[in-house]
């Protein structure tokens, strides 16, 4: 008799982005800044800017409504959103919430993650938790932002950095073989965070501090170093846990914050750079929705196939950081 163990396997993924995007030329036009400088820097070239009307919230449901129709699965079964940002709709209630009721799909789990850059990775590994454990059957996890309602316009050392936007996957509960090699689904997560270096990365604002917003601060160069550290390790993890070697890796969809980092990281595990999902030249960071973002754009694309064993990973703000491995 085969025992089966329960796996939560990613059926569909969506995204959306803001209608306006923002060359680095006109960039330059906003801030003393140049395009060499951009390029150089951080391999980014343009980014979506939110106008009126589009939120958090308003992506993170297109984003959704896509990746529902991309799984053939109708909002009416989902009984879990969990919903990854740092610029929330609203200080309360969750922007999951919001996302729920847009989606028409009432009773489930609905909540907001807050670990900026790596919460698709806490969202992602928090619904598998559920979905294993049998508190719910299908998940929408999603990651979206509106950074630019954060930065200050007037740093250039920040303000080129980001980008908005969302990206979504549904996942759903499925009983496998574990030692058929093909079985699909998440097969090992590790999630991380240290509190020390909250002074690197952070917005000096919040409701009970400053009762206002804040704007992001970030030390780049430190959390440069610190990222190609964790992020090498928390990979290293992953594939222990899972007992499987970098080269079975068939994609890596890390975090977009710069280009340097994610040559950096493919270098520490030996992975060839045609195997990583390059979007911050068109996204640039957008914080917790940057994997979900190309991941999907890697599904559509035709690069990432069924079957694939792909690594998800992201290191941000906390500092939090973490890492996925799936077969899609
Ligand atoms: O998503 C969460 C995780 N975040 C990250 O992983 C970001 C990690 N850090 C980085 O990506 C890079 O550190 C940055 C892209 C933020 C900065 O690159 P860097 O090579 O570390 O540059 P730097 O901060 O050391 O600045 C170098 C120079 C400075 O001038 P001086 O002091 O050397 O004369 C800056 O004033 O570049 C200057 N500079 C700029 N020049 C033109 C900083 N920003 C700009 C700009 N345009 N926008």
């Amino acid at each position: 008799m085969t025992t089966t163990v329960r796996r939560s396997v990613l059926r569909g993924s969506g995204s959306a982005l803001p209608e306006r995007c923002v060359t680095n030329a006109e960039m330059t036009t906003m801030v003393d800044t140049t395009d060499e400088w951009i390029v150089e820097r951080t391999g980014i070239r343009a980014r979506h800017i939110a106008g009126e009307g589009e939120t958090t919230g308003s992506l993170a449901t297109l984003a959704a409504r896509r990746a529902l129709d991309a799984a053939g699965i109708d909002a009416s079964s989902i009984d879990c959103i969990i919903l990854a940002t740092a610029t929330p709709d609203q200080t309360f209630p969750a922007t999951a919430t919001i996302v729920q009721n847009n989606l028409g799909c009432r009773g489930g789990i609905a909540f907001d993650v807050a670990a900026v850059c790596s919460g698709f990775l806490y969202a992602l590994t928090t619904a598998d938790a559920l979905l294993r454990g049998g508190n719910a059957r299908r998940a929408l996890v999603i990651g979206a932002e509106t950074f630019s309602r954060i930065l200050d316009w007037d740093d250039r050392t920040t303000c080129v950095l980001f980008g908005d936007g969302a990206g979504a996957v549904v996942l759903e509960a499925v009983d496998v073989d574990p030692a058929d090699p093909a079985a699909p689904g998440i097969i090992a997560s590790r999630l991380h965070a240290d509190g020390a270096y909250n002074e690197l990365l952070y917005v000096d604002g919040g409701p009970s501090t400053t009762q206002t917003v804040g704007k992001l601060r970030m030390k780049g160069r430190e959390v440069f170093r610190h990222a190609v550290v964790n992020l090498a390790s928390v990979l290293e993890e992953v594939l222990a846990e899972a007992g499987l070697t970098s080269a079975q890796i068939d994609w890596v969809v890390p975090h977009q914050a710069n280009l340097r980092i994610l040559d950096a990281t493919a270098r520490k595990l030996s992975l060839p750079p045609e195997k990583v999902v390059v979007t911050v030249d068109h996204h640039a960071n957008t914080s917790a929705a940057s994997v979900p973002l190309a991941y999907d754009e890697a599904v559509r694309d035709g690069r990432i196939k069924p079957g694939d064993l792909v690594m998800f990973e992201a290191m941000g703000g906390g500092f939090t950081w973490g890492a996925a491995l799936a077969r899609v």
